[in-house]
Formats: C-alpha cells, structure tokens, sequence
C-alpha cells in the first residue's frame, strides 16, 4: 500500500498566495470592469535592466554555435558568477566570503525549503510570527511540528515580532537549534542593527545554533549603518547561513536566479555531539539534486554586478523604494500606524480590526489587492501588507482610490 507522508495532512489550505490569486480571481470574474491594482504578493512589474537583456541575448547566441555551446554546467554555478558575488555582495563590504561558499540556485524560496533536509527531525526550531509561510510549511512537511491549535503548531518555538518589539523578535527564552531570521523582514519591512543581529550570532556561538539568514530584500535598504548580511558581524561564519536573491532588486522573479552562502567554517553537531561541516553536505545535496541554473540566466545575473547592471538596479531599486515612500507616507496621513517601507519595499499597517476584512473591503471598494497580515502569522492579525512592487502609476491610483474609501 502506498502511504503518504501525514506530516502534509497538518499543513494549513493552500499556500497564502495561491488563495489570495483564487479570491481575487472570483472578484474579477464578478466585476470584470473594475481594474484591479495588485499591492499583494512581492512581485516585480518593472522590465529586467537592460544591461542583463544584453549579456542575456548574447549567451543565448552562443548557446547555437558548437564552439560556445554549454551543456550541463557546474551545479554550484559558474565561476565568473560566484566571484562576481563573492567580490561585489561581500568582500566590498568587508565580509568574509569567497566564491566557493556560493552556491547559485534558482530561487531563495527553494534554497530556504531545501536546506532543513540537513538537520534532523528532532531539533528545536525558533520562527519568527509573523513569518514568510515557507520556512513554516516546510518544516511541518518534514514532521518538525505537532498539530495546528489556535493559530499555531505545536512543537515550533514561535519568536513573537510585535509593536512592542519593534516587530524584531527578542531571543529565545530556552535553547533552540534552529533559527530562521530575515532582514529586511518580510512581512513586516522591519530591519535589525549590527548589534540586534550579533546578538543573535553570540546566541547561536553560545547555543551551537545555526542561523537561516534570509537577506532577500538588503538591496533596498538606504540606511547605512544597517547590516546587509549576516557576515558582516564577527563570529557569523560558524553559526549562519545566507540566503540572497536576484528576484526583486534585479527583477528576476520570472527569470530565476539566487544563491545561498555557506561558510566553510560552518558547522551543526551530530548526535554525539561532534561537529561537522555543512558546505560539504549542502554541495552533497545541491550535487545530487539540482543541475545548475542555466548559463544565460547565469549570464544575465553576472551582468548585475558590471558597471552599468549596478546603476540600472539602482534605478530600480529607487524606484520602487519612491513607491513604498508614497504608500507609507499616505496611509499615516489616513491615520494608519504602519512600519517598514524605508529600508524595505514592504509597509506593514495596522489594520485597525480583522486583516480578512480589511483585505476583503479593500478588494471591494477599491480593486486594491494587499496581502492580509494573518496569513503570516498569529501576530500579524489585524495588520496588512501592502507592497511597493507595481508602476508609480498604479501606485498613485491605488493610493487615491484608498484615499477616497477610508476617508
Ligand atoms: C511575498 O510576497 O512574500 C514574496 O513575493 C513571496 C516570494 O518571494 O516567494
């Protein structure tokens, strides 16, 4: 008999997204007239910068010509993409990492989901609420969790992000072996300060913790003095794990291409207590299976880091930033208390009641779709998250249709 693995049978409806799309689908069927203005899911809008369509272009011309022909390629990535990342997105910033702790993948969210099959079943996992809805999926996929009560699964250690706090969790209270941060966060566009952040690194040295540092959105931080990656605080390249993407400050959503950062010196324990590497069992993983990105995407990645992909993905970055300054400088005019959106594309509000209604007010009397803080979480009840990935243009409208339903 085939048996399944029950541990799915836990896991809360569909996906956040996949029911939001489903909703906003019956609004449209019901109002085709209305245009619907999408503030919901993080996805880009804006057209890859142009210096990538170009080194695109031309690896794909040479993808046609025997000579230049690439088959299957190194499963951690090409050379000339791993050191451009090592030398623009750390050893520029004084961190540590060189290019053989890269590892290029297509896509933060897969790289996050994957990197719990290393750990074992029985180890203590700290999450964050709210919380991007993979890190938790996942783990109850892989039977880390009880059943779900009261908005919650028993077994995780959730790390409560409230007003209170700033909307950065505090350490944990009891010793735990995993913990998922990310900053800036997503849902909430909260960021940490070095000192936040190595006290979580001196909490993970001094528990033989591991940290999941998921740092997909620092393109859009504009305060310097905040961290970008986790290795920039002392002590980091022991206990953390970074993840990077090119999805939303190069626009590749459709496109794919990330990568996750493991330190040689990076290490969990086995269960008599001996410490093992875990670059050689990531590359173990990745080696067996997943078989590269492709080289044009590689390719088109590389580009983001010439002169000409930098300035273009400052432009773009800016310009979704100019959004996020308009949503969140409109809704505290309208009175809404909301965080984020200054160093993050992100802007949390407090919704002022349940976030289901105000997700369903919203998408009725304005066509605006926002994401419903609950779904990230018991703590993101009664808040929203609107995004700043859409045209100025729709943004604007958004913002003086919600202008003209709340007031
Ligand atoms: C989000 O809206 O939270 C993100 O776009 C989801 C993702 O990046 O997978």
């Amino acid at each position: 008999m085939i048996t399944i693995n029950e541990h799915y049978l836990k896991l809360q409806a569909s996906y956040l997204f996949s029911d939001i799309a489903k909703k906003v689908n019956a609004y449209q069927e019901a109002h085709p007239e209305q245009e619907i203005i999408r503030l919901g899911i993080g996805d880009v809008t804006h057209g890859l910068p142009p210096a990538c369509v170009e080194a695109f272009h031309k690896a794909v011309d040479e993808m046609g010509i025997d000579a230049s022909f690439r088959g299957y390629g190194p499963e951690q990535g090409y050379a000339f993409l791993r050191e451009a990342i090592a030398e623009n997105d750390f050893q520029a910033r004084g961190a540590d990492i060189s290019a053989d702790e890269i590892f290029v993948s297509d896509g933060a969210k897969c790289d996050t989901s994957n990197i719990q099959e290393l750990f074992a079943r029985e180890i203590q996992v700290a999450i964050p609420d709210p919380v991007y809805p993979v890190y938790l999926d996942t783990n109850v996929m892989a039977g880390r969790t009880g059943t779900f009560a009261d908005g919650r699964y028993q077994g995780l250690i959730y790390l409560d992000a409230t007003r209170e706090n700033n909307f950065v969790p505090d350490l944990p209270t009891e010793k735990v072996d995993l913990i998922y941060l990310c900053f800036p966060n997503n849902p909430t566009g909260s960021t940490i300060t070095r000192e936040g952040l190595k006290r979580w690194v001196d909490y993970a040295r001094e528990n033989q913790a591991l940290i999941l540092f998921d740092a997909a959105y620092e393109a859009f931080i504009r305060d310097e003095s905040l961290p970008k990656s986790i290795y920039e605080i002392e002590g980091a390249r022991e206990v953390a794990i970074e993840f990077r993407s090119l999805s939303k400050n190069a626009g590749f959503t459709g496109t794919r291409c990330a990568y996750t950062v493991v330190p040689k010196e990076c290490r969990a324990f086995d269960s008599n207590g001996n410490a093992h590497m875990i670059h050689p069992l990531w590359n173990r993983r990745h080696c067996t299976k997943f078989n590269g990105v492709s080289y044009p995407v590689q390719r088109a990645a590389e580009a983001v880091y010439s002169a000409a992909g930098k300035a273009q993905i400052t432009e773009l970055v800016s310009a979704y930033m100019e959004n996020a300054d308009i949503i969140r400088e409109s809704m505290i005019e309208l009175g809404y208390d909301c965080v984020g959106g200054d160093n993050a594309p992100y802007i949390w509000i407090d919704a002022k009641g349940g976030s289901w209604d105000f997700f369903d007010m919203l998408l009725n009397k304005t066509g605006v779709v926002c994401t419903p803080g609950a779904g990230f979480g018991r703590c993101g009840e009664g808040y929203i998250r609107l995004s700043a990935f859409n045209s100025r243009e729709n943004v604007e409208k958004a913002m003086q249709r919600i202008k003209e339903a709340l007031v």
